[in-house]
């Protein structure tokens, strides 16, 4: 018994030791490959107005004659910018882009090594997989920081700027609780609710310099390569909200996203069969803190600058489904459930997500933040009939299997994943 004590402590000595080690190597590793690669050799080559691979039935300026039904025909836009924002249940709409270029044998813009374009760092096209000048793709969608110049690139002129935005509290809250162990300014936060200490007073916490510190502060404002230091008030914010709104044809609410995903067809000239999704990525219900009103308040003032962006394009949209029209939409959505229900009950083994542990095939199991397994996945049927099969696995197929599946090498990613399983972290 004598011995134990000490044993132990060597024990997570050596284990810290190794741990710190590994760390460093990687964060070097990450560092050296995620510096900004400034890339002064890139030719200035005009990118075609429209340049996508598609057979020529499919183009996508629509045509204006009308069918004898009377409903006009169009043909599905294929040429995408998808702005994945953080924690917007951005991965189920990947799902579905994936799904969508797979079917019109699109050319998709990846990164390499990694699944984002070395976020944080701001996007430039030597990022992207196999790049070279005048290269032309049909769809973006991985994590960047955004930057205009930079995306128009790589894309047709005519492309679809579309991205997401969620309630600012909730995503605040979500980030904190996936990202907060990668933000060193959190480890000092002392307390079983670290959220709730964090937002009474954050100014004594908070440093703009601090590293990953933008996890904390107006995440979305940040993704859309802004600065989210700014004062609210500051004449530059509503400036870039012009220009966001300006850019983006459609900005989507988690909170609404059957809404979103029918704005999205009607925009795009898609199919319902298109817009079929189950919810990825999806956190454990009882890991979630319910914020309370007055943490909700807190929250808000925090991020006031997403909260000015989240209500600016609140109003657009609603303003969007009043054109479609109230009662189509409620139609439309209720389509929309029905179908993917009727998906669910075909395609998931128990009808609904479970809990990683409970995950048969690890081609089924979803990324886990560090430090947790709350992320939920799901089991696909065993003798799924023959016409579902295909579509049942990737409709359920996680994100990074899915990357993978496409070609997408992720030996960061799955450097970093082994690192996490044999410290169990
Ligand atoms: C538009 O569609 C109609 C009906 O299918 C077809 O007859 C017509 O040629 C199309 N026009 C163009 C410009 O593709
Ligand atoms: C969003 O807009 C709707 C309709 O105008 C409004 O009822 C709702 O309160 C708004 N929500 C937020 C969070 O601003």
């Amino acid at each position: 018994m004598m011995v134990g004590k000490p044993v132990r402590q060597w024990r997570s000595i050596c284990k810290g030791l190794i741990l710190g080690a590994l760390l460093t190597t990687c964060m070097i590793l990450l560092y050296c490959l995620s510096a900004p690669e400034v890339q002064f050799g890139l030719q200035e080559v005009p990118v075609p107005y429209s340049c996508a691979h598609r057979p020529s039935a499919a183009h996508s300026i629509p045509n204006s004659s009308h069918h004898p039904s009377g409903q006009p025909i169009c043909t599905p836009k294929v040429d995408i910018v998808f702005m994945k924002t953080h924690k917007t249940a951005s991965s189920t709409f990947l799902n579905i882009l994936f799904r969508f270029g797979e079917k019109h044998h699109l050319k998709f813009a990846f990164p390499n090594s990694r699944n984002d374009f070395f976020y944080p760092s701001s996007f430039h096209r030597s990022q992207v997989k196999d790049y070279r000048p005048g290269m032309c793709f049909n769809i973006i969608c991985n994590h960047m920081r955004f930057n205009a110049a930079e995306v128009a690139r790589v894309l047709p002129a005519d492309a679809s700027y579309i991205t997401i935005l969620r309630d600012p509290a909730d995503l605040a809250e979500s980030s904190f609780h996936y990202f907060g162990r990668v933000v060193p300014l959190t480890w000092k936060i002392s307390g079983e609710d670290k959220l709730r200490e964090f937002l009474s007073d954050p100014n004594l916490y908070y440093d703009p310099e601090g590293f990953n510190s933008f996890y904390l502060k107006n995440l979305l404002f940040f993704d859309f390569g802004q600065d989210n230091n700014l004062n609210p008030d500051d004449p530059r914010v509503d400036q870039a909200i012009q220009e966001i709104s300006k850019r983006f044809q459609l900005v989507m609410l988690v909170e609404y996203f059957e809404e979103s995903l029918i704005l999205l067809k009607d925009a795009l000239c898609w199919d319902m069969e298109d817009l079929l999704f189950f919810k990825l990525n999806a956190r454990k219900d009882s890991t979630i803190s319910k914020l309370t009103p007055e943490l909700r308040s807190k929250a808000l003032q925090w991020n006031a600058i997403d909260w000015k962006l989240y209500q600016y394009f609140n109003d657009t949209f609603w303003r969007k489904v009043d054109a479609y029209g109230r009662q189509r939409m409620i139609r439309d959505v209720a389509e929309l459930r029905r179908r993917n229900a009727e998906m669910a009950a075909v395609c998931i083994e128990g009808g609904q997500a479970v809990d990683a542990g409970s995950i048969l095939e690890t081609s089924m199991q979803p990324w886990q933040p560090i430090g947790e397994r709350s992320i939920m996945g799901y089991n696909l049927k065993k003798n799924i009939d023959k016409a579902h099969r295909r579509l049942c696995r990737k409709m359920l197929t996680p994100e990074l299997q899915y990357l993978s599946d496409m070609g997408v090498n992720l030996w960061i990613t799955r450097l970093w994943g082994h690192i996490r399983d044999i410290l169990h972290w």
